[in-house]
């Protein structure tokens, strides 16, 4: 899996043995979420495009870069996702934010769309779409799909947790978009739940 990249870190890893954690309760579980994702940020905004400028500090001119405009986007999946983007917003609070509501149908497995909100010039915008979880990968596919279709072409995908199944049904799907995580785990279960994972992303961050 080429373009896949596993965020190691001891602080990372420690973090991730948190979350796990079945007594691990919301307010932490979303406390250290947000921890995970901004050492994540380091990794996965190294691509971003740059521009030299010239400013004055106030001793003499420097030679400097800043973010190129359109400044990036931030694409969160619907409500899993918000937990990373609040978190990267705050590192990043130039960036736009785009949402995609995206519910996972627990029979078939397949998400079913129900909110589109993006920012109109998005298409001129390097993306970073986030969700904790990749199991299927069907809604971070239909995500992609959704952006492409905006004319998008600079994507990088952010997540906590990848099944290997769904690293790979992504890689096919999208050879082009570079997977970060903060952990590869080894299967999904009968049930579409990445083992040993970490249960519901989405109930353990609202509580619900
Ligand atoms: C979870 C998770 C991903 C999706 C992953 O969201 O946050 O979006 O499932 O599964 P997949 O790779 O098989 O598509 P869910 O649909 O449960 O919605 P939620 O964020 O509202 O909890
Ligand atoms: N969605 C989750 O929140 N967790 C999983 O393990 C799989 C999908």
């Amino acid at each position: 899996m080429s373009r896949f990249h596993i965020i190691e870190h001891p602080l990372i890893a420690h973090k991730m043995s948190v979350l796990r954690d079945k007594e691990t309760k919301t307010p932490l579980f979303r406390q250290t979420l947000r921890e995970v994702a901004y050492l994540m940020t380091f990794a996965v905004t190294q691509h971003l495009d740059m521009v030299a400028v010239r400013i004055e500090t106030p001793l003499e001119v420097a030679d400097c870069h800043q973010l190129k405009a359109p400044n990036p986007c931030l694409v969160s999946i619907l409500r899993a996702g918000n937990g990373l983007t609040e978190a990267l917003l705050n590192i990043l609070p130039e960036a736009s934010v785009g949402h995609l509501g995206m519910a996972r149908n627990d029979e078939t497995l397949k998400p079913e769309k129900y909110y589109t909100k993006l920012p109109n010039d998005i298409s001129a915008r390097q993306v970073i779409l986030a969700d904790p979880m990749l199991a299927t990968a069907g809604s971070t596919i239909a995500a992609i799909d959704i952006l492409r279709d905006h004319g998008v072409k600079d994507i990088v995908f952010m997540c906590l947790l990848a099944a290997p199944e769904g690293g790979e049904r992504l890689r096919k799907a999208h050879p082009d978009v570079p997977i970060f995580t903060a952990a590869l785990d080894r299967q999904l279960n009968e049930k579409g739940y990445i083992l040993p994972g970490l249960g519901d992303a989405g109930d353990r961050i609202y509580g619900t």
